[in-house]
């Protein structure tokens, strides 16, 4: 017999990637759900945002804006207690910007060390001078 169209579906537990860093690591709390009782996406798109400058701010090294989402996918929901994880890895430097891959993975409240990938994000940030326009990097990361 199949489940009603309406039943949750399993989602599939991933391995964590080893080719991105661990930038982030923060639980959700009741303050941050939407109607639904899930996590409001708009709280999950401010912490990839912030996850996501990490990388990129070792290349700037100084201000910089986010200018672009270039991508972003809400794959699996994300829900009080979980313990989410962030992971980051760099897709392109640019003249002035600085593109980073984000993905989030979910350590479900009564299934720790078991991992969903809840979404994933491609952000782009630009080097900005002191008056907000867009600065070349300079600096070399190792
Ligand atoms: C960021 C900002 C200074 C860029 O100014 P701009 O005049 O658009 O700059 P440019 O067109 O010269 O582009 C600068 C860089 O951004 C990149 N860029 C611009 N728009 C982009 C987009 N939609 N997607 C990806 N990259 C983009 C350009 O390719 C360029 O990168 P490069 O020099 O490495 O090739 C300006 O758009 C701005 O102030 N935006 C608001 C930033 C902000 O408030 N962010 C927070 C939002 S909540």
């Amino acid at each position: 017999m199949s489940d009603s169209p309406s039943a949750p579906v399993a989602a599939t537990l991933q391995s964590l990637p080893v080719d991105m860093e661990l930038v982030l690591k923060v639980i959700p709390m009741p303050g941050d759900v939407n109607a639904n009782g899930d996590i409001f996406g708009g709280w999950v798109m401010a912490q990839c945002d912030l996850a996501g400058s990490v990388i990129p701010a070792r290349y700037t090294q100084g201000r910089m804006a986010t200018v672009a989402v270039n991508e972003f996918v809400f794959k699996q929901p994300v829900r009080i207690g979980d313990i989410l994880s962030f992971y980051s890895k760099l897709v392109r430097v640019g003249r002035t910007s600085v593109t980073v891959m984000v993905e989030v993975f979910a350590e479900r409240f009564q299934a720790q060390g078991a991992y969903v990938k809840v979404t994933q994000a491609t952000f782009t940030y630009v080097a900005i001078d002191d008056n907000g326009r867009p600065r070349p990097i300079e600096a070399a990361v190792a």
